[in-house]
């Protein structure tokens, strides 16, 4: 059994905050498409990219699925969407909600290194240092955090708490 921590770990006053410092780094990049990774960052992606307001930055949306019903990875990585997108030649930003073992975000890189974008930096709201079982760092971190298993602002815990505006913890019961 699992339950919300008695406080949120991020408010929504603090995610904004930091979403308007981020949105700026991100905006002097002049990026041509963002890759928003399916289903956790769909708020995220949302916030940051109305921020950085850009009116030529196209948008896309992939899956990748790691997780069951679980709140530790399963290792496995299934990629979904990408055949669709034209991303050749192109500037891509990379959006995850959060970087764990890495294991997403590196296989995510790897296929999409192989479709010949013109470069590709990466992007996560959340990012969890000390999960980290492959060597990779995002290019833009939203906030670290420590090793707690978060939901809220579009994360899960089989697929429930998505909708919640804070980011809060959940802890075992
Ligand atoms: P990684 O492949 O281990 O880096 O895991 C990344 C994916 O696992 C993220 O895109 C999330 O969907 C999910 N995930 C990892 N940690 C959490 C968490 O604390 N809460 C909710 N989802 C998480
Ligand atoms: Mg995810």
């Amino acid at each position: 059994m699992y339950q919300l921590s008695k406080a949120p770990l991020l408010n929504a006053q603090q995610i904004d905050k930091r979403l308007e410092s981020l949105a700026q780094e991100l905006k002097a990049c002049d990026f041509d498409i963002i890759l928003s990774v399916l289903t956790g960052s769909y708020i995220f992606t949302a916030d940051i990219s109305r921020r950085i307001a850009c009116p030529n930055l196209q948008i896309a949306f992939i899956k990748a699925s790691s997780y069951g019903n679980s709140t530790e990875s399963q290792g496995k990585v299934q990629i979904s969407g990408i055949e669709k997108i034209e991303i050749k030649n192109k500037r891509v930003l990379l959006i995850d909600d959060i970087l764990d073992t890495g294991n997403t975000m590196c296989a995510l890189v790897k296929t999409l290194t192989e479709l010949n974008p013109a470069s590709i930096k990466t992007c996560v709201l959340l990012n969890k240092e000390s999960r980290r079982t492959v060597d990779y760092h995002a290019d833009f971190v939203g906030f670290d955090i420590e090793n707690k298993f978060v939901v809220g602002y579009g994360l899960d815990y089989a697929n429930d708490y998505r909708t919640l505006p804070e980011i809060w913890t959940l802890e075992e019961v």
